[in-house]
């Protein structure tokens, strides 16, 4: 029988904020690794896609996400960089989001590239919460490894506790000058008007459970309607990288966000001069909770549905380019697809 999660696309939730105040390292916390680490100078230079099954958001959020709960499929993770001169790869990630994670070090609060990433999600109108990443480093922290935040606050001094909700306040305030009204997220009735601030730490998994707890809540509430199409239509996504891979030439990162792609399939790639028009030869996809940007092992897959990240092997691609759209052409005339392709 075929359950109604087979037919929910997975939401894509966008990682944004100012250089440094965590996304990569957040990102390592959920899914168990160590990318942040093996960035040069710890700056992230390209857009990422992981995706995480809901048994891994359910293990690592404990008892704030029963996955019985939720038909969702699990979330697709795009990493930005915050570095000031990356701002065409903000932009796109934020246009690729259903909905997304503002990072902003709680110490640090507010910063260039934080203003820039609100400004994409208020033009984008993506819903947003806000992690309030780096608690630990608040004076006289008493780091409870892995636990909700509660029961973290619990174990806090009153002076620990008090000079955090300081840090905590400003932000809120810094984001109310902005024209959002935000509170701490388990005092949010309506998400919808109010944005959720998550007090976490991507170094010692605090707060965690309940940022995946938040998203998958608000995935589940606010967009299983967007999230219920087509997902057996023609494949659309937007090329994140071209790479050399040894015994297939040029291939394509991408992220898959709308249907279905296929080995075989006729794709139409933008291009530096014109629309490449294409067939897939094979279809490479990165293991669960795995990176695309650093992963070097893929399962060869015949079909890939959305949303997801996916290498795309065809001949012909050495002149796609990075953020062009790929459109599967499916039982459409091919001329229009280019259309399509050259129009976006
Ligand atoms: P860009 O991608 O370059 O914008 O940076 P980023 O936002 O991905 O930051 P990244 O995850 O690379 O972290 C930057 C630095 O902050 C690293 O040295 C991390 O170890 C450190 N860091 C990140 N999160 C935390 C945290 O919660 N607590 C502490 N103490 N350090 C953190
Ligand atoms: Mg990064």
């Amino acid at each position: 029988s075929t359950s109604q999660s087979d037919t929910l696309r997975t939401p894509i939730v966008a990682v944004l904020g100012h250089v440094d105040h965590g996304k990569t390292s957040l990102l390592d916390k959920v899914r168990g690794s160590a990318v942040s680490e093996g960035e040069a100078g710890a700056i992230t230079q390209h857009i990422g896609a992981t995706a995480v099954p809901l048994d891994t958001v359910s293990q690592m959020a404990g008892s704030l996400v029963n996955p019985d709960d939720f038909d969702l499929p699990g979330l697709l993770f795009i990493d930005t960089p915050g570095h000031h001169s990356f701002s065409t790869l903000r932009s796109r990630g934020g246009a690729l989001a259903d909905i997304a994670i503002l990072v902003v070090d709680v110490n640090d609060g507010f910063q260039p590239q934080t203003e820039e990433a609100i400004d994409i999600l208020k033009r984008t109108g993506t819903p947003f919460i806000v992690a309030a990443n780096k608690v630990d480093t608040t004076p006289g922290w008493n780091p409870q490894k892995g636990e909700p935040i509660q029961k973290s606050l619990e174990a806090q001094s009153s002076r620990a506790k008090s000079k955090l909700d300081e840090s905590l306040y400003e932000l809120i305030g810094q984001l109310s000058d902005r024209g959002f009204s935000s509170d701490f997220y388990w005092r949010v009735q309506n998400f919808q008007k109010n944005i959720g601030v998550v007090p976490v730490s991507a170094m010692t998994g605090e707060g965690i459970p309940d940022l995946l707890g938040v998203l998958m809540g608000l995935s589940q509430r606010y967009m299983k309607d967007e999230m219920a199409i087509d997902v057996a239509g023609p494949g659309y996504g937007t090329v994140l990288e071209v790479k050399e891979e040894r015994g297939f030439g040029a291939t394509l990162d991408v992220v898959l966000y709308d249907g279905t792609i296929r080995a075989g399939d006729t794709i139409v790639v933008g291009g530096a001069n014109e629309p490449i028009v294409t067939e897939v030869r094979a279809l490479l996809q990165p293991r669960p909770n795995a990176e695309i940007r650093t992963e070097k092992r893929f399962d060869k897959v015949e079909e890939v549905g959305a949303a997801a990240g996916v290498k795309i092997a065809a001949p012909d691609l050495e002149d796609a380019m990075a953020g062009a759209p790929v459109r599967v052409v499916g039982d459409r005339d091919v001329d229009e697809v280019i259309h399509e392709v050259e129009a976006e």
